[in-house]
């Protein structure tokens, strides 16, 4: 599944930028390389996939 259509991103890619960002959303913006000439549709989702994936990471044992 891709997370942003416009930048090609896959969930896996998603989550590899939240776990190096640290879950920084405007990092993460910066990474994915969204700008004006992108839609925009996954930039609204982001804080809700940012949170998703904390809290999963949080659920996983501790190493
Ligand atoms: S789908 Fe990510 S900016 Fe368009």
């Amino acid at each position: 599944m891709y997370i942003c259509l416009c930048k090609g991103i896959s969930e896996a890619q998603f989550d590899e930028i939240i776990d190096q960002h640290q879950g920084c959303l405007r990092r993460i913006a910066k990474t994915m390389g969204l700008d004006e000439s992108c839609c925009g549709r996954c930039e609204e989702l982001l804080p809700e996939l940012i949170a998703n994936r904390v809290d999963t990471d949080s659920l996983l044992p501790a190493s």
